[in-house]
């Protein structure tokens, strides 16, 4: 099974310890340094004690061995703790040689009791491979006892552990139990489970062999369990199952030590241009920080990216990020300042596309005259729209575009378009400035905001569902399914979500007082379809990290959340944000109570 367990060995781990050593078919194919190995039989750790520090003697004491039935027995019932521990060894290995199989297998009273092999010429006395054997194993711990004794004193956070215990017996012939005297019983596999549960929590990584038994499958329901077909040599004629053998694989629970008030973001991650988006996690972003530095991830998925920001966080993490969103308005966001790495534009150029348009084709003067905007700023709007296209390069675009929608937002009372007129006018500065000054500020802090982080990003606009990456880490953050409010995003945004993609490809609701757009379809927009594809993002990120962002006053509930989520993950921690404990004033209102709203980020993994 090597070639099935050596690529689950973590590439970075303190100790490797196998208290079950037997034959050491893994330790002796890796050679780890720092090792303890251990194995409740006292003849199999006497044989190996004696290869790591008196090999040469043990030469010695084997090579007047040899292959004949008659010794084979003579010496088989020797009582082995008679002879001197060089001596003990040499029987050990003799025995082992020339008997039937290879196999290991003692009687009631502990006495070796399988027959001579009648093989040919077997090798007896394999001295290159013995001094190799010898280096592998001098200066480790080489322990005989329990195992659990070892583990408890030997394991430590970020350990990898090799558990190959005695298999359960799958069918009434099998023999695989019989390994030392005291067998090992059902109990003892329930004990052992028990044991990996706590290495786990301890922070260890495990991978654990047995036979495909149900009970296996159900002690290790919460871990990842794969089944091998593998061709056992030493298997008796049972049924079908035992020519598979199950891996457990255990990834070492993390201990997340978020503080309630992480580091404010500073440095590069400020300079992303603050947006009204709904739903921006602006505020949670220390926290999504600290979780994924928790995590050895150089890929990240963040498949609802909305405003751009956690995108834009994660560049300034380092990691290779692509943002991806339905909408045209955010996957604009993103080329500008996620996908963008050296690209600005120029203030100039900025000035000229504010100039008259020959080609302006007049839409938002004509569609939304009186709605939104002033006349004058209507035909600006169209005249940039127009310039905008003139533009070669595709980041300046998006920077151009990314600006246009920002002042949009920007000079409208509250960022939305979901009522006309000017109502909710709050004097705030950001009305009064003109909307060429809004246009040239919102393209002078995008530039500032570009960055090379020496990765290759990408933002993608898409449906969610659809989307193929295999990230190391995803991060999703849907529109909230709830009972209490709409989350419809394109009503919300359709000016500047209209104004990203030309209106085109949308369905105009020419009816509506807004001149809105018919919402894209999204499974988030109904309570089953939010539940159904929790399930199937679940589903097909299992390979990755997942972090989602939701909230407590939506479906899927917390508890629900998480049944749905250890689907798919070994691990589920639910981190709850206070938004009044972190950050001061904050709070969130449901409707017309006044309860807080929590922020929650579930962590699978
Ligand atoms: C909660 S917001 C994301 C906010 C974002 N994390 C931020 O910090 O600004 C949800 C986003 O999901 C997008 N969305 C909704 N359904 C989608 C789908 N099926 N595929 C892709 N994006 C979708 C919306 O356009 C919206 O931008």
């Amino acid at each position: 099974m090597l070639d099935i367990l050596v690529p689950l060995i973590p590439p970075v781990y303190g100790k490797y310890i196998e208290p079950f050593i037997g034959g050491g078919a893994l330790f002796f194919a890796t050679t780890p340094t720092n090792a303890v190995i251990a194995d409740s039989n006292p003849e199999l750790v006497n044989m190996y004690s004696v290869v790591a520090n008196q090999v040469d003697e043990l030469i010695l004491a084997l090579r007047p061995f040899k292959n004949d039935k008659d010794l084979f027995y003579e010496i088989r019932a020797q009582d082995w703790q008679t002879l001197t521990p060089v001596q003990a060894a040499a029987r050990t290995i003799f025995l082992n040689r020339t008997c039937f199989n290879g196999l290991y297998r003692v009687n009631k009273k502990g006495g070796f009791n399988v027959p001579f092999g009648s093989y040919a010429n077997p090798t007896i006395c394999d001295e290159a491979n013995l001094h190799q054997t010898s280096l592998a194993l001098r200066g480790k711990p080489i322990i005989c006892a329990d195992y659990k004794e070892v583990l408890r004193e030997h394991a430590k956070k970020g350990d990898f552990i090799f558990l190959d215990p005695p298999y359960l017996p799958v069918s009434k012939y099998s023999d695989f139990k019989r390994y030392t005297k005291e067998q090992f019983y059902e109990e003892d596999h329930q004990d052992l489970a028990d044991e990996v549960k706590r290495l786990c929590d301890l922070g260890c990584h495990v991978v654990l062999t047995n036979s495909n038994h149900p009970l296996v499958h159900e002690l290790y329901g919460q871990f990842q369990v794969d089944v091998y077909q593998t061709k056992r040599s030493i298997s008796s004629k049972g049924k079908k199952r035992t020519g598979e053998d199950v891996v457990v694989t255990v990834k070492p629970r993390k201990s997340f030590s978020l503080h309630s008030i992480p580091t404010p973001i500073s440095g590069q991650a400020k300079k992303y241009p603050s947006t009204r988006y709904m739903g921006s996690k602006a505020k949670l972003l220390p926290h999504i920080r600290d979780i994924v530095r928790q995590f050895d991830c150089k890929t990240i998925l963040d498949l609802f990216s909305g405003s751009g920001i956690v995108s834009y966080m994660l560049k300034v993490e380092g990691k290779q990020v692509t943002s991806n969103d339905y909408m045209a308005l955010c996957s604009t966001y993103a080329k500008a300042l996620v996908e963008n790495n050296t690209v600005t534009l120029p203030m100039d150029i900025a000035e000229s596309l504010l100039a008259p348009a020959e080609d302006s084709d007049g839409f938002v003067q004509e569609t939304f005259q009186g709605l939104y905007f002033t006349d004058e700023e209507n035909v600006l709007i169209d005249n940039l729209r127009a310039n905008i296209k003139g533009l070669r390069n595709p980041y300046q675009r998006a920077i151009a575009t990314a600006s246009l929608c920002r002042a949009c937002c920007k000079k409208r009372p509250r960022g939305i378009f979901t009522y006309v007129g000017y109502r909710h006018d709050d004097g705030r500065k950001d009305l009064r400035m003109s909307f060429e000054e809004q246009f040239l500020e919102a393209v002078r802090v995008n530039n500032e905001a570009v960055f090379d982080n020496g990765q290759q990003n990408r933002a993608r606009r898409g449906d969610a569902m659809t989307i193929r990456n295999k990230p190391d880490l995803v991060y999703i953050d849907p529109p909230y399914f709830s009972h209490y409010s709409d989350n419809e995003y394109v009503r919300r945004y359709h000016f500047a979500e209209g104004i990203a993609c030309d209106w085109q490809d949308v369905e105009m609701q020419w009816h509506t007082k807004t001149k809105k757009f018919k919402n894209y379809p999204t499974p988030f927009s109904t309570k089953n379809g939010a539940y159904d594809a929790f399930a199937r993002l679940f589903r097909k990120f299992r390979e990755s990290v997942q972090v989602v962002s939701y909230s407590s006053n939506s479906l899927p509930i917390l508890d629900e959340m998480v049944e749905l989520m250890s689907k798919s993950k070994q691990h589920v921690e639910v981190i709850a944000v206070d938004y009044k404990y972190s950050f001061g004033t904050q709070s969130h209102k449901i409707g017309d109570n006044n309860n807080t709203v929590k922020e929650y980020i579930f962590v699978g993994y």
